[in-house]
C-alpha cells in the first residue's frame, strides 16, 4: 500500500498542505519545530485513528480551529511475491477521508462511502512507526506490547478482530456482574464458559502469530545485532501451560469477586524479548534497544508482506538519533530493501542522504508548517 497524495488541513502547524508523494523514499527535512513529526503523525492518524504523541485529539487540531481533515489517495498492489517479482499483481486506488473534531467526533469516508467504524479505514492503511520514543515498546507497560500483537493479527488474520471484539464484550459483561456482586446469582458460570471459549481462541491466534515472527526476528537481528540470539516469550495472561482458561477463572473467582474485575485472561497478555535467555530490558543499551524495536517493526512489516502480498507504510522519525554511523547505514539499507514506501524525518539530511539513490528519493523541506 502506498500514499500517492496526501492532503492535510488544520492539523498541528499545517493549515493546508497538498503533497504528491514518492512511492519509495520520502525524506522530510527541516529545523526543530518546523512540522516534520506532525507530517508523520498525520499519516499515522490514517492508520490508527489517533496520534502517537497524545491521547487528546484537541492537541492535534490546529489552534483556533474546530477539526482537522486528512485526505489520501492510496494505491494498493496485492499479489506481489516476497521476492518482489510481480506475477499476477492487481492494482486498486482508494480514496479515504478522515475528519476529527476537537470534541472527539469523527467522520470517516472510504471510496465515497461514509463508514461508521474506523476499522474500515485502518485495514487500508498498514503503518509501522519508529521514533526515538519507540523503545517504550520494550521498556514501557504491557499495553503497548499487546497492541503490537493485535495490530499484526488485525491485519493478517481476518477472523481475529471479530473474536477479540467478542472477548472484550463478554469480559465487560463478566466484570459488571463481579462489580455488582451478581456473579454467583446471574448465570456467572454461563458467562465464564463463554468468555473462556472466546479467550482461548484469542490466545491461540497470538501463539501462532508470535511463532511466525520468531524466525523473522532472528533473520533481521542478524544484521542489526548479530552477536545475540533473540526470542519472543509470550505471557498469555494466565498459566496456559498448566490450566485451561476456564479453570483459571474458577481458581481466581474469589479474588475477582473481591476486586470486581477479571484478573486473568488474554486481556492481561504480553510478551518479552529474551536476548541470549535474558530479558532485553536488562541487557541492551539504549541504541541497541532502538535497533531491536526497529527490527521488530520491520519484522511485522515483512510478515504482513508475506501474508498479504503487499507492503506496509514505514514512518521513521529522526532516523539518526541515538545511532552511530554504521547503524544508521544498516537501518537505511533495511528500509530500502523492505520495498515499502518510507517516510524519514531528519534535521540534517546530509547524514543519511548518501544511503539512498537520488532516483528513488524525494526530498521535502519543511518550514513553519509549509513544505
Ligand atoms: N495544535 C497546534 N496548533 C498549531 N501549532 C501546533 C499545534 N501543536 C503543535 N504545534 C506546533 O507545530 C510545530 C511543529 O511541531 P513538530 O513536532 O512537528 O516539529 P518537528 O519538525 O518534528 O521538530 P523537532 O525537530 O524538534 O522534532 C511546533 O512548532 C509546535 O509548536
Ligand atoms: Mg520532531
Amino acid at each position: 500500500m502506498l500514499v500517492e497524495r496526501l492532503v492535510i488541513e488544520k492539523f498541528r502547524n499545517f493549515s493546508q498542505l497538498n503533497l504528491e508523494l514518492a512511492p519509495r523514499i520520502n525524506m522530510v527535512c527541516g529545523a526543530n519545530g518546523s512540522g516534520k513529526t506532525s507530517l508523520l503523525e498525520a499519516i499515522y492518524c490514517l492508520g490508527f485513528g489517533r496520534s502517537f504523541r497524545t491521547h487528546q485529539i484537541k492537541q492535534v487540531v490546529q489552534d483556533n480551529q474546530d477539526a482537522f481533515t486528512l485526505f489520501a489517495q492510496l494505491r494498493e498492489s496485492t499479489g506481489k511475491l516476497a521476492d518482489d517479482s510481480d506475477v499476477g499483481v492487481t492494482e486498486a486506488v482508494h480514496k479515504i477521508g478522515y475528519r476529527r473534531f476537537r470534541s472527539g467526533e469523527a467522520q470517516i469516508k472510504v471510496d465515497g462511502e461514509v463508514e461508521k467504524r474506523f476499522s474500515a479505514l485502518a485495514r487500508l492503511v498498514p503503518v509501522q512507526l519508529m521514533t526515538p520514543e519507540s523503545v517504550e515498546l520494550i521498556t514501557g507497560g504491557p499495553k503497548l506490547r499487546r497492541q503490537f500483537m493485535d495490530w499484526g493479527l488485525f491485519h493478517v488474520e481476518q477472523s481475529f478482530y471479530a473474536g477479540w471484539s467478542a472477548y472484550v464484550r463478554l469480559l465487560k459483561q463478566r466484570n459488571a456482574l463481579l462489580r455488582q456482586g451478581q456473579h454467583h446469582r446471574q448465570d456467572g458460570a454461563y458467562w465464564d464458559h463463554q468468555l473462556a471459549a472466546a479467550g482461548e481462541q484469542v490466545a491461540a491466534a497470538r501463539v501462532s502469530y508470535l511463532d511466525g515472527l520468531n524466525a523473522l526476528l532472528n533473520q533481521y537481528c542478524q544484521r542489526f545485532l548479530p552477536q545475540y540470539d533473540f526470542r519472543f516469550k509470550l505471557n498469555h495472561g494466565w498459566n496456559k501451560d498448566e490450566q485451561a482458561l476456564l479453570e483459571s477463572f474458577q481458581a481466581k473467582l474469589d479474588v475477582d469477586r473481591k476486586q470486581g474485575f477479571t484478573s486473568s485472561g488474554p486481556h492481561k497478555a504480553e510478551w518479552q524479548i529474551k536476548v541470549d535467555g535474558i530479558d532485553a530490558r536488562e541487557r541492551l543499551s539504549r541504541g541497541q534497544l532502538k535497533l531491536l524495536v526497529s527490527a521488530l517493526r520491520l519484522v511485522q512489516a515483512e510478515d504482513y508482506k508475506i501474508r498479504r502480498g503487499e507492503s506496509c507504510i514505514l514512518l521513521v522519525d529522526d532516523l539518526p538519533a541515538e545511532l552511530d554511523e554504521q547503524n544508521q547505514e544498516t537501518l537505511c539499507n533495511a528500509l530500502k530493501e523492505s520495498g515499502s514506501q518510507v517516510f524519514i524525518t531528519t534535521i540534517d539530511e546530509s547524514k543519511i542522504k548518501s544511503h539512498f539513490s537520488a532516483a528513488e528519493t524525494q526530498l521535502f523541506h519543511v518550514e513553519h508548517g509549509t513544505i
